[in-house]
């Protein structure tokens, strides 16, 4: 199931922006002008929201303990968290963003 999530222009560069798929939190990250992630807003190791973390290209760190994690595939790459998180497949058609979601 694909849910319209932002226009492409909404979507700030270098960073991750929180958006609500079907009423879970999502942290959608723009690495680069034409790139788009999505992954669980929520960290692996405890409460903590991934989009309020720091993006350095395809690695973001979680705000709370600092754990790092891959954008691309949700690998966690540091401790504290050992566990991934999970990952969206987006897809951008008419300036639009979609995150594909299960049914
Ligand atoms: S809550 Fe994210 S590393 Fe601890």
């Amino acid at each position: 199931m694909r849910v319209r999530v932002a226009r492409v222009s909404d979507v700030g560069l270098g960073r991750a922006t929180p958006v609500e798929v079907n009423g879970k939190r999502v942290a959608l990250c723009r690495p680069s002008a034409e790139e788009f992630y999505a992954i669980d807003d929520t960290c692996s190791h405890a409460l903590a929201s991934l989009s309020e973390g720091e993006l350095v290209e395809y690695e973001i760190e979680c705000p709370r303990h600092g754990a790092h994690f891959d954008i691309r595939t949700g690998e966690a790459l540091t401790l504290p968290a050992t566990k991934p998180i999970k990952t969206y497949r987006v897809v951008v058609e008419e300036e639009e963003v979609f995150i594909e979601v299960p049914e």
